[in-house]
C-alpha cells in the first residue's frame, strides 16, 4: 500500500506517521506538508532514514502539483490531517483556514477522484475533522456522530465545510471515506500556542499564564498517541461513509486544569508550591469562545474495539516531562516568528 499522510510534520500528524511507518514496514508512507510555522521536521528525526517513509515538502493547495504526485506514485490511501488549527488565529486570518481547510481539500478529493474513480476498491480517503463542528454544548450532554454540526469559529466552520465536501464527493461520486471528529489533543510535540504546550513553556520561563475569561470552560483532553492509534484502526477497520467520534472522556474546565498543571510544575522544576499558581492572569475572552466539547465515544468503542489507553494523570506527566527534557525544541519553535505572534496575542 502506498499511503499519503498529509501535515505529517504537525503535532498530530508526526504521531500518525511515526505509528504507520513503524507499524506497517510493507506500507509506504509519504508524508506531504508546507512545513508553516506548525509544521517541523524535528518531530520525526528519529524515523526518516526509514525505507520505507518520504518527506514531500508541498501545498495541498497548489492544485497541479497535488495532481502530479497522485500521477506519479498513485496513493491507495490518504489520510488527512494539513491543516491551519488554531482558533485564535482563525479569527484573526479566516481566509487563510477557507484556503487550506476548505480548498486545499477539495484539491486532495478531487486527485483522488481522478486517480482512481475507474475503481475506488480496496482506496480510502481518511479525513481527519474535530469536535468543534458541533459548536458548543451547555453544562450536560455529548455530541453524537448525528448531533448537528453549528460551528462557531472560523476554523471550526473551515472544518465543518470540509467535512461537508467529503461527505457529498461519498454520495455523489461514490469516494470511499471515513471521517474522524476527535476532541482537544495534547502531548508531546504539540506547538506552544494551544493551552497545555504555551502554559507549561510559560511556566519555565515564569511569564503570565492568560486564562481567557473567568477559566470555567471545558474541553475533552485525549492523549495524542491514543488519538494516532484510534486513526490507525479506523483506517483498517472502519466503514466507508461512517463518521467515527473519538475522545478522551476526560472533561476538564480550564481552570483546574491549569491550576493541575501548575501543581505538577512545582514539582518538576523543584519551586515551591504555588509558584507556578501566582502566574495564572485572567485575560480578556476568545470572542465566540465555545463553553463545553464533550465527546461519546461508544461508537468507536463498539464497533472498533478502540479506547483511550493512558489517563490523564499518565498523559500529562509523560508531556510535561517530554517538553522539559526538549527545551532545545521549545527554544526553537519560540524563536523569531512566535515572538511577534504572542506579542500580538496577548499584549
Ligand atoms: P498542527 O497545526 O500542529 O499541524 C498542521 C500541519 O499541517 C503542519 O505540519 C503544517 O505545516 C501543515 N500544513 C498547514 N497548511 C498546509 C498546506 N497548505 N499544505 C500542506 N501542509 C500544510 O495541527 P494538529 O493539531 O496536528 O492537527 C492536525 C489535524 O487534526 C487538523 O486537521 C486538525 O483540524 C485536526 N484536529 C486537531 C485536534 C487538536 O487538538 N490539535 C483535535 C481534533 C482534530
Ligand atoms: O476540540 C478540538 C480542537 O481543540 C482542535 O480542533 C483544535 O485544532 C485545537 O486547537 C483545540 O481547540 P481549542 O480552541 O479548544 O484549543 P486551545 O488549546 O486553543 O484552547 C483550549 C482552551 O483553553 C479553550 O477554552 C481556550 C483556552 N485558552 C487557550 C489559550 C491558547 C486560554 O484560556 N488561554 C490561552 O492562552
Amino acid at each position: 500500500m502506498t499511503i499519503l499522510i498529509t501535515g505529517g510534520a504537525g503535532f498530530i500528524g508526526s504521531h500518525v506517521v511515526r505509528l504507520f511507518v513503524e507499524k506497517y514496514p510493507n506500507y509506504h508512507i509519504y508524508n506531504l506538508d508546507a512545513l508553516t510555522y506548525a509544521g517541523n521536521l524535528e518531530n520525526l528525526n528519529d524515523i526518516v532514514n526509514k525505507p520505507n517513509y518520504t518527506f514531500i515538502k508541498g501545498d495541498i493547495t497548489d492544485e497541479n502539483f497535488v495532481n502530479s504526485l497522485f500521477n506519479t506514485y498513485k496513493f491507495d490511501g490518504v489520510i488527512h490531517l494539513a491543516a491551519e488549527s488554531h482558533v485564535d488565529r482563525s479569527i484573526k486570518e479566516p481566509l487563510a483556514f477557507v484556503k487550506t481547510n476548505v480548498i486545499g481539500t477539495m484539491i486532495l478529493l478531487n486527485a483522488f477522484k481522478k486517480c482512481w474513480s475507474h475503481n475506488f476498491e480496496n482506496k480510502r480517503f481518511y479525513h481527519v475533522s474535530t469536535d468543534e463542528v458541533y459548536g458548543s454544548l451547555g453544562e450536560t450532554g455529548l455530541f453524537t456522530e448525528k448531533t448537528a454540526y453549528d460551528p462557531n469559529s472560523p476554523y471550526a466552520a473551515s472544518k465543518a465545510s470540509s467535512d461537508h465536501f467529503v461527505r457529498a464527493y461519498g454520495e455523489t461520486y461514490k469516494l470511499p471515506y471515513v471521517i474522524t471528529n476527535c476532541s482537544n489533543n495534547y502531548g508531546q510535540n504539540q506547538f506552544p500556542e494551544k493551552l497545555i504546550p504555551l502554559f507549561i513553556n510559560n511556566i519555565i520561563n515564569n511569564k503570565p499564564l492568560p486564562v481567557y475569561g473567568d477559566g470555567n470552560y471545558t474541553r475533552d483532553w485525549l492523549y495524542v498517541k491514543d488519538h494516532a492509534i484510534a486513526i490507525d484502526v479506523v483506517f483498517h477497520k472502519g466503514l466507508n461513509g461512517e463518521m467515527y467520534n473519538i475522545g478522551g472522556i476526560n472533561e476538564w474546565k480550564n481552570i483546574d486544569l491549569v491550576k493541575l498543571l501548575c501543581e505538577q510544575m512545582d514539582i518538576k522544576l523543584k519551586r515551591p508550591k504555588n509558584t507556578s499558581e501566582r502566574l495564572i492572569t485572567f485575560v480578556k475572552d476568545r470572542p465566540g469562545h465555545d463553553l463545553r466539547y464533550a465527546i461519546d465515544a461508544s461508537k468507536i468503542r463498539k464497533d472498533l474495539g478502540w479506547e483511550p489507553s493512558v489517563t490523564f494523570q499518565q498523559g500529562l506527566e509523560k508531556t510535561i516531562q517530554w517538553y522539559l527534557t526538549n527545551e532545545e525544541w521549545l527554544d526553537n519553535v519560540t524563536s523569531g516568528q512566535y515572538q511577534s505572534y504572542f506579542k500580538n496575542q496577548y499584549n
